[in-house]
């Protein structure tokens, strides 16, 4: 991680605070006084403030269920962001992985480490996210394999050059079906639906990779050390 991200995460200092420190030459790593604020540096170096060696504070890693009407956006616009619901310190540190409309519900991944996010936002690491999709239109018996090789294929989004990647369709009533996904472009559930003639009028995340959603609406918890580590065995599959 950059220096001045370090300084942040093993003190009070903001960020511009932190760049002042490193640019007046008040921090070492490994014993060697550095002045570039992007140098990248490990946890495991020894970094050193005014005498004194900086540890960086844990990484964070929350679940939450988001409400309808509601923002992932770390601050309130047509309506309230979903950080409204979340009690802890320097929330402003915190940034949401993988967005939702601000109709959709269901699950929210919140962190403060870019590196775990990344890994299940790239298309490339190939991580999983299911929806449960509430349509307009019914689905017909005899059109379900069509659809579900149509998703499978990949749809010709309007605008857009490339297919989308193959997703995974499950009738569940001929109202309501599970769409699994290993890309996040935007709106993209419903511009798939609309693309195939139909439209989305519910829609709900239930899982992300192997974490399925296990807590109310509004509610949050800190996702265990197995939960967190399980987002990292994604393989590049492209
Ligand atoms: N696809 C959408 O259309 N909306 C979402 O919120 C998530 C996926």
């Amino acid at each position: 991680m950059r220096l001045d991200k370090f300084l942040c995460k093993s003190t009070d200092f903001s960020r511009a605070e932190s760049i002042d420190l490193i640019e007046a030459g008040q921090v070492r790593v490994n014993e060697l006084v550095i002045v570039t604020a992007q140098t990248q540096v490990h946890e495991n170096n020894c970094i050193m403030l005014a005498g004194r060696r900086l540890v960086a504070r844990p990484s964070r890693y929350i679940m939450l269920h988001k409400p309808i009407d509601t923002l992932c956006s770390n601050v309130d616009g047509d309506y309230p962001s979903v950080m409204n619901y979340i009690q802890v310190d320097r929330a402003e540190d915190l940034h949401i992985t993988g967005r939702l409309d601000a109709d959709t519900t269901g699950l929210v991944l919140i962190t403060d480490d870019g590196r775990w996010s990344f890994n299940i936002i790239n298309p490339k690491y190939h991580c999983e996210k299911t929806y449960r999709v509430t349509l307009r239109d019914p689905i017909e018996d005899g059109d379900i394999d069509e659809l579900v090789s149509r998703f499978e294929q990949g749809l010709q989004l309007q605008g857009e050059k490339k297919l989308t990647l193959a997703a995974k369709l499950e009738v569940i009533t001929p109202h309501q079906v599970l769409l699994t996904l290993s890309e996040g472009r935007y709106h993209q559930v419903k511009r798939m639906f609309f693309t195939v003639g139909n439209r989305v009028v519910g829609l709900h995340r239930q899982q992300v990779g192997k974490l399925s959603l296990d807590i109310e609406l509004g509610e949050w918890r800190h996702l265990t050390a197995d939960e967190v580590s399980g987002f990292n065995c994604y393989e590049s599959v492209i």
